[in-house]
């Protein structure tokens, strides 16, 4: 029965570092999968990490099953880390939460529990959205529709676009995918004022919002970064949000990630968890334990949770400061292109803009390393690489 089967295409961001490790070219540059790496382009591992993993190695005394939900002292304190501990939604006790694997589990599940509340309910992404919502959606029985999100003239968000389109076009029931930051592939956030506005639509719409938190604290802080997502969750009644410790905490083979169901009332929640736990033993059992028992034990020990808060800032600085390098680089080249819109956007992502061809050139004569959309990680750029970047990127223009 399985000739019937088709192969699937690769998935290009992960075809690009084939390619990248087969080329022998000495400068080449990998600014393709979306991971943080150092000055020596190396994804370490966090110190607050090793240290926390020291200490499980002494004090871990079994690998007994955990429940459907994980571990609920990492439940708790992640519901804190994204909500902010003294959120309504908490003290309330509004919420529904489990420990998942990684942000796609997250997200994966809370489609699932979607799928069950409404069959085939339309889930809103914007245009462009990371290159995985579509496919996790669908798989869970969702349909994807798209609304405008990224201008590729101003090089911000097309606010008046999804607006227009979430207010125009959706139905009361369909579901709006948004990343709470550090948008994943543009760079482009929503600023405050336009959470509230399309928190209010989506209120008086009756739409759900799912909010999408893979880089906090990768952008301007762990609560600036939290900040429209909370608004979000003052403003509706319900919401669902998955969230990663992948990039935040370094965590990324550990497959540590959280999914959030804000409720109405405390009943609602209860039915909530129970709907969630029942999908999670029915897809997974129960996600695995080692990397969100290193997040809970660095996030309940203040000593340790100040060393990854440092740790943490000391990235987000560096990829800031990676950013002007860049604009001040291509510059510096005689470009007269404008590439300053990079600054302005947060996190470790930005489109550079350049078409196809240029992108093909970048990796074929340059081994720059860049998805095909044009998107770059800035955490890939490093003081011995970014001259040469620069270059290249003034070469195809
Ligand atoms: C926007 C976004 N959401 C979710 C994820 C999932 O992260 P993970 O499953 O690795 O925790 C990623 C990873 O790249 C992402 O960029």
């Amino acid at each position: 029965m399985f000739e019937s089967l088709r192969a699937v295409p690769a998935d290009p961001i992960l075809n690009l570092s084939i390619l990248y490790r087969q080329d022998t070219n000495p400068n080449k540059v990998d600014l393709g999968v979306g991971m943080y790496k150092d000055e020596a382009g190396h994804t370490a591992i966090m110190e607050a990490v090793s240290r926390a993993q020291e200490l499980i190695l002494v004090e871990e005394d079994t690998k007994a099953y955990v429940s459907m939900a994980g571990s609920k002292r990492y439940c708790d304190l992640l519901a804190q880390t994204t909500l902010g501990a003294d959120h309504t939604v908490l003290t309330n006790n509004r919420f529904a939460v489990a420990q998942t694997p990684g942000g796609s589990g997250a997200l994966r599940v809370l489609a699932e529990f979607i799928n069950a509340a409404k069959p085939g309910a339309t889930v809103w992404a914007g245009n462009p959205t990371w290159a995985n919502h579509s496919p996790i959606m669908q798989s869970a029985g969702l349909e994807i529709k798209q609304y405008p999100y990224y201008d590729k003239d101003t090089k911000a968000v097309d606010f008046a676009g999804m607006l227009a389109t979430l207010k125009a076009e959706t139905k009361a029931g369909d579901v709006v995918l948004l990343h709470a930051c550090c948008h994943n592939p543009s760079g482009a956030d929503l600023n405050l004022e336009q959470w509230q506005a399309t928190a209010d639509v989506i209120k008086a719409k009756g739409l759900l919002p799912y909010v999408d938190i893979a880089y906090q604290g990768l952008g301007e802080g762990m609560d600036e970064d939290a900040a429209g997502l909370r608004l979000m969750a003052n403003t509706v009644p319900e919401m669902v949000i998955a969230s990663s410790c992948s990039k935040n905490f370094g965590l990324y083979r550990e497959r540590t990630g959280t999914a959030i169901i804000i409720s109405t009332t405390e009943a609602q929640a209860h039915l909530a968890q129970s709907q969630m736990n029942g999908l999670i033993r029915a897809n997974y059992s129960m996600p695995p334990s080692h990397g969100a028992l290193v997040v809970e034990t660095i996030l309940a020990d203040p000593k340790l949770k100040q060393m990854w808060r440092d740790e943490l800032k000391t990235m987000r600085k560096r990829i800031k400061h990676l950013r002007s390098q860049l604009v001040d680089a291509i510059k510096a080249e005689g470009v007269e292109q404008d590439f300053s819109f990079i600054e302005r956007q947060h996190g470790m992502f930005s489109f550079l803009g350049i078409n196809a061809a240029q992108v093909d050139q970048l990796v074929n004569e340059h081994s720059v390393y860049l998805v095909g959309s044009s998107r770059i990680n800035l955490a890939g750029l490093n003081q011995r690489n970014i001259a040469y970047v620069a270059k290249a990127i003034a070469a195809v223009l």
